[in-house]
């Protein structure tokens, strides 16, 4: 089966760390931007990237459909109905796309049980938004990966995440953290790791497609499956030797009174109670990334890590 070669990639979610990651990793591979801000020139370069402003919520867009690859970053739930008006209002075009690989979350199976709204009404959005992108996709016979990434943490040009590093900020505040014992297991994948797949997954294409073994939709994880609490160690020794996270002190309680203590948030704040209720939980078991890119796994933290 022949590769094709490598054809341009349409952008959305380029201002997230992800989108930043994949801009670096990008190489000398054309590129246009996609989104409501332009993001800022790559590291180095003077030079801003193309950018096509188009915001996904814009009932009456897009008017052409781009050329090349279309990955995106950007939520799901924004990107399908996009992309369905895409297809209805420029069905040569779309029907012309290299092909399609947007993120979604590994939320969608594992909040799926929830029990608060907030996450149900997120399970949901998630699910109608896949199952919309497969439909369009599939109408037009046009390749689709959905990737379903657990927690992505990381540091890509001037952009990190929002996740670990409010939790290494709380280390560096708090003198002692409590925890469910040593907590569930956790996969956490790096924004570089997880824009490499999407890059790899646009050069693995074939005339056929993509591989047909592979399922439409990838829960991804990196390589490294470890507990809660030994997350949390290892982003401490991560940090400089002076600095303050490294002075907290994790206290695993016994999980039952770990809960007993958070009870009143049950009342305050359902959704951050059931935050902590899933501390406990195996968030793990997706593909780790390296059997995507091949090479040796990764331990946890790959870096840079976000400050
Ligand atoms: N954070 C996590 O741990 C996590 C875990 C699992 C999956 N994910 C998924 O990973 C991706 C990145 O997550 P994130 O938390 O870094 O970012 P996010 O907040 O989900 O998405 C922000 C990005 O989407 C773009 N965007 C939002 N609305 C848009 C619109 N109407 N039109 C055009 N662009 C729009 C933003 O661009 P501008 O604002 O610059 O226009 C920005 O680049 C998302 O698909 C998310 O669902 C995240």
């Amino acid at each position: 089966m022949a590769l094709l070669s490598p054809a341009p990639i349409t952008l959305f979610g380029a201002t997230t760390p992800s989108g930043q990651a994949l801009i670096e990793l990008a190489g000398g591979r054309p590129l246009v931007v996609a989104g409501r801000h332009p993001p800022r020139p790559p590291a180095g370069e003077s030079h801003p990237l193309p950018f096509l402003p188009c915001d996904l919520e814009d009932a009456s867009g897009p008017h052409q459909a781009p050329t090349g690859w279309l990955v995106s970053f950007a939520p799901i739930w924004s990107f399908a109905p996009w992309l369905a008006r895409c297809a209805s209002h420029d069905p040569a075009g779309f029907a012309a796309l290299q092909g399609v690989i947007a993120c979604s979350s590994s939320s969608v199976i594992t909040k799926r049980f929830a029990a608060n709204g907030f996450d149900r009404d997120l399970v949901h959005r998630l699910q109608q938004a896949e199952e919309q992108l497969a439909l369009t996709c599939s109408t037009q016979s046009r390749p689709l990966r959905i990737l379903a990434p657990t927690l992505i943490y990381g540091q890509a040009g001037s952009l990190g995440d929002r996740n670990l590093s409010q939790l290494r900020q709380l280390l560096r505040r708090l003198p002692l953290l409590p925890l469910p014992g040593h907590g569930g297991l956790r996969q956490p994948i790096h924004c570089r790791q997880l824009a490499a797949v999407a890059l790899h997954l646009t050069d693995s294409v074939t005339q056929e497609g993509f591989d047909p073994s592979q399922p439409v939709h990838l829960p991804i994880g990196g390589d490294d499956t470890l507990a809660y609490a030994t997350m949390l160690r290892r982003l401490q020794n991560a940090t400089e030797p002076g600095d303050a996270a490294r002075r907290c002190r994790l206290l695993a309680l016994p999980p039952r009174l770990f809960l007993t203590l958070a009870a009143p948030l049950l009342l305050l704040s359902p959704k951050t109670f059931e935050a902590l209720l899933r501390m406990s939980a195996n968030l793990s078991g997706f593909t780790p990334v390296h059997r995507i890119l091949g090479g040796p796994p990764q331990a946890f933290p790959v870096l840079p890590l976000a400050p």
